[in-house]
């Protein structure tokens, strides 16, 4: 695809609903008792994994447009007659895990050659523990769980930062005789424990010693509730990033969740001197929304020492941003680092690397680090052939880099935008000037 840079971005959008929230939404409505009605669900291909595994397991799903409707089953599913094909989506497949660890039958779990390639011990080990019995291809999908009911509860703190691992846990624990306990020392995105209180599950959550308590007492049953998701603020991040770095720009970006363990993006801008504001924020469904009004500023500059380095839990909470922040950082004065990020080379690609090679065809002077990379700025990029490597954030964060580059840019791969975003193109073309 060729993308031609822009002088500026104007008007107002939505982006679709969260990913995160949306597979949450459908997999809890799944198990709970009742039609649950979920409204603004994802468009994305991830989450429409997400929905077909739910139906092969039995579960009822209606869906028109983005209004899907769930029928539960009550915490019962049934056993698929093939694989449940989680496609490219790493939450599809831990988050699943986690339910299908309390079933009554066995299912495997495959996914695309991506997915394939991601780590999955992370989910298996917990799940052994509460008794489940899983294999895998050397910690790789296809993974096959063999339910065990009722699970054992355990007191666990996760090797790695990952909402998804946290998340599995919980999921097993509304199926597991006790307390389930998770012990984090970053805080990762907490939309599981939310929507479970939405749903009427008490998610007790404490803080000790530095360390997060979150747990919950199993096993647990609960009845259907209609839930609305908020647009996805890693999606509309792509925006904020192009709007902000080409000045003249004002856009209005409406509905976008707040969440505090997801909108760290927003107050990291402003430090690098975006001109970025919060209008109409309220609480929807348990989750901090509102209206995101972003100018182009002519010079990014950071507002204190030590604003332009990315480490620590704010690379966690960064962590499906630090893409298009890495192609911001080639426009602030200084430049940006990124640290303790190693997690992004087990994403949908090696995201360093991927963000690594695509810089530099664009003439940045970027030096790749084991677990991040640093970017010199400010620098003007150069039109270049650039990659998606089949990864949807990629693909998003260098059409914005190639709309503020000298020259017409060629992207290979932009059709992975629909893994999680596939109104992408359509929306920046509607609001380009
Ligand atoms: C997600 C958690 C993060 C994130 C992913 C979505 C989730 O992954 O990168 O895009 O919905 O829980 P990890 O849990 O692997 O960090």
């Amino acid at each position: 695809m060729k993308i031609i840079p822009r002088k500026s971005l104007q008007g107002r959008l939505r982006v679709p609903g969260d990913k995160s929230i949306s597979h949450r939404a459908a997999m809890i409505a799944a198990l709970a008792r009742g039609r649950s009605l979920l409204s603004n669900f994802s468009t994305s291909a991830d989450c429409a994994s997400t929905l077909d595994c739910l139906r092969a397991l039995g579960v009822s799903v209606e869906r028109d447009g983005t209004t899907v409707v769930i029928e539960g089953r009550g915490g019962d599913l049934s056993a698929p007659s093939s694989a449940l094909d989680c496609g490219n989506s790493g939450t599809t497949m831990r988050l699943l895990a986690g339910i299908l660890a309390g079933q009554t039958f066995s299912a495997t779990l495959t996914g695309d050659e991506s997915l394939s390639r991601r780590p999955m011990r992370r989910i298996i080990e917990p799940l052994e523990l509460m008794g489940a019995k899983l294999s895998s291809q050397e910690g790789h999908a296809p993974l096959t769980v063999n339910g065990q009911r009722p699970l054992r509860a355990i007191d666990y703190e996760p090797p790695v930062a990952s909402a998804q691992v946290k998340s599995c846990v919980l999921l097993a624990g509304l199926q597991a005789a006790g307390c389930t306990r998770i012990r984090e020392r970053v805080h990762t995105r907490d939309h599981t424990e939310r929507m479970l209180r939405w749903f009427g599950v008490p998610v007790e959550e404490r803080e000790e010693g530095g360390v997060r308590l979150i747990a919950l007492h199993g096993p647990k049953r609960f009845s259907a509730r209609d839930i609305s998701i908020p647009g996805d603020i890693s999606s509309a991040t792509f925006f904020l990033a192009a709007a902000t770095l080409l000045p003249g720009s004002e856009l209005v970006i409406e509905e976008v969740g707040l969440n505090r363990t997801r909108a760290s993006v927003i107050g990291f801008l402003q430090k690098l001197g975006a001109d970025i504001q919060i209008e109409r924020a309220r609480v929807e469904c348990n989750e901090e929304i509102g209206d995101l009004r972003v100018r182009g500023v002519e010079r990014l500059k950071p507002t204190a020492n030590g604003a332009n380095i990315i480490s620590g839990a704010l690379a966690a909470e960064l962590i499906d941003e630090l893409p298009a922040l890495a192609v911001v950082g080639t426009r602030v004065a200084g430049g940006l680092e990124i640290r303790d990020a190693a997690e992004l080379r087990v994403k949908e690609s090696d995201r360093i690397r991927t963000t690594v090679e695509n810089l530099r065809a664009m003439g940045a002077e970027v030096e790749e680090r084991p677990d991040g990379l640093r970017v010199a700025g400010p620098a003007r990029l150069r039109a270049a052939h650039l990659e998606s490597y089949g990864d949807h954030r990629i693909a998003m964060a260098f059409a914005v880099a190639a709309l503020t580059a000298d020259d017409a840019s060629e992207l290979s791969g932009a059709a992975s935008v629909a893994v999680s975003f596939p109104e992408f193109f359509d929306l920046l073309e509607a609001v380009s000037e």
